[in-house]
């Protein structure tokens, strides 16, 4: 019960990682606002934590919207204030696929749709929330961004994608800097190959762009394969939601109260070779 009538926000809640946050946070007694775009998705989450964890002590307030519309993230932010007054926990899963387009191929809508949801609306709505998260009494409060191990080196992802997903690593520096003497901690999940529908969600947004044309990138050597989840013999080597979620739920946890700017990478040792 490390998370008892704590406020949390999930941003991007409904599949994968965040779906999962959401349920290991309800099992430890939060009051989870849970925020996505994908209505169809939200309802499945009510009827599998019904199904899963009917017995969870925590409270779900699904909030549906899309965090790059700024009318929704005012909105979900009215909500908090409204309803609980604060937020203890925000956690930014939400996150979306280039579907590896390298620079040549990468036009601006899909540069701008991927940058959006990955880094500028993370700023937009980490900042509107700060009067709600800066100097907590007690335990602080805390933010937490999933960003990738794809924001630490090239990888095979595309161009805007690894762009993105390094630039989120400046942004929870740079808010761990500035306010960690307003106890506020901020810290980042690098996950590696995880087990998701994110390449289905990329794939049903985008169905008339080509998935991983890389033109000649070399995919299947062994860094690369790593990147698609199997080792250079074909081993799977992916990870689970739940797994992002632990670590998710690690950084939150007011035991680690020295824990601020840290990258934490979950990746079954994919970077350790
Ligand atoms: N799956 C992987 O292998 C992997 C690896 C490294 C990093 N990541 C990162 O992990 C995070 C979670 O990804 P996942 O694999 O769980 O993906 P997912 O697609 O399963 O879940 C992402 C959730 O975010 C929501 N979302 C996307 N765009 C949104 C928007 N504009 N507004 C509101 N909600 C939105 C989706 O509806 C979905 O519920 C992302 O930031 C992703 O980049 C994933």
């Amino acid at each position: 019960m490390r998370f008892e009538n704590k406020v949390a926000l999930v941003v991007g809640s409904a599949c994968g990682m965040g779906n999962a946050t959401v349920k290991q946070l309800l099992r430890e007694g939060a009051r989870v606002v849970a925020f996505d775009n994908r209505a169809d998705a939200m309802d499945d989450l009510a009827d599998e934590i019904a199904d899963e964890c009917p017995d969870a002590p925590g409270t779900l307030d699904p909030f549906i919207g899309d965090v790059t519309d700024k009318e929704a993230r005012e909105g979900v932010l009215a909500h908090v204030r409204e309803t609980y007054g604060s937020i203890d926990e925000l956690c930014y899963v939400a996150g979306t696929l280039d579907l590896m387009c390298p620079a040549h191929k990468c036009d601006d809508e899909l540069w701008d749709y991927v940058m959006d949801v990955n880094v500028t609306s993370a700023f937009k709505l980490i900042r509107d929330a700060l009067p709600m998260l800066l100097d907590h009494e007690g335990p602080a409060a805390n933010v937490v961004i999933v960003g990738s191990v794809g924001g630490l080196f090239g990888s095979t992802a595309g161009t805007a994608y690894i762009t993105s997903k390094h630039a989120v690593l400046g942004l929870a520096k740079s808010l761990a800097w500035s306010y960690h003497l307003r106890n506020l901690r901020v810290n980042v999940v690098n996950p590696g190959a995880i087990m998701t529908s994110i390449l289905e969600n990329a794939m049903e947004r985008w169905p008339d762009r080509d998935i991983m044309d890389l033109d000649g990138n070399e995919l299947y050597n062994e860094k690369g394969a790593v990147s698609l989840g199997m080792d250079a013999e074909g081993n799977n080597m992916m990870g689970d939601a739940e797994d992002i979620a632990n670590a998710i739920c690690f950084c939150l946890d007011d035991a680690n109260k020295y824990l601020c700017g840290a990258e934490i990478t979950v990746d079954g040792g994919w970077t350790s070779f």
